[in-house]
């Protein structure tokens, strides 16, 4: 029982939190309605994450009392569906994601040095996001572009062959 009134006092200082941030107000409206929308619906957990990430880019850290308490869930049964799954981010993205391919065939052609470059360029490991926050680069282990190794995506685009040079080249165009 004290447990339990622990928690509901840390869930509404959390939504307080959330609220109260001028940051995060709008944050706070979207997370609500979604709450509100998939409460009663089975399974709703990853529909409601998804609606979320769609409207904000990512999911809260913040926001994770409020889906959980909403949603009848503990808050590591929430994180860890968010952590699971790939697709799901906890930080603000950028606007467009950079993935680079790290399989075989474009390390064979020389992925490793682009990949070097590539985070020296825009300041960031894997994961991360350049602090004009307009990219965030990703590892990914193949775009079915093998045959014309070394390849990256820059938001839906895929590019072949790519080296150090032209990397630059379609940042500086895009
Ligand atoms: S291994 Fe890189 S595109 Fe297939």
């Amino acid at each position: 029982m004290r447990v339990n009134c622990l928690n509901s006092l840390t869930t509404v200082l959390d939504f307080k939190n959330l609220y109260m941030n001028p940051s995060t107000g709008n944050h706070a409206t979207v997370v609500t309605r979604a709450v509100e929308k998939y409460a009663e619906t089975p399974g709703g957990l990853l529909p409601l994450l998804h609606e979320i990430q769609a409207s904000l880019g990512y999911i809260p850290k913040t926001s994770v009392p409020m889906i959980a308490s909403g949603m009848g869930l503990s808050r590591a049964e929430v994180h860890g569906v968010i952590s699971f799954y790939h697709d799901f981010h906890d930080e603000p993205r950028g606007e467009t994601t950079i993935h680079l391919c790290r399989a075989e065939a474009c390390q064979a052609m020389g992925s490793r040095l682009l990949e070097k470059h590539v985070k020296s360029r825009l300041g960031v490991d894997f994961g991360g996001t350049t602090k004009d926050g307009r990219y965030t680069l990703e590892p990914v282990y193949c775009l079915g572009n093998c045959a014309c190794s070394p390849s990256i995506r820059i938001g839906d685009d895929v590019h072949a062959r790519v080296d150090a040079d032209r990397f630059d080249q379609l940042l500086d165009m895009d």
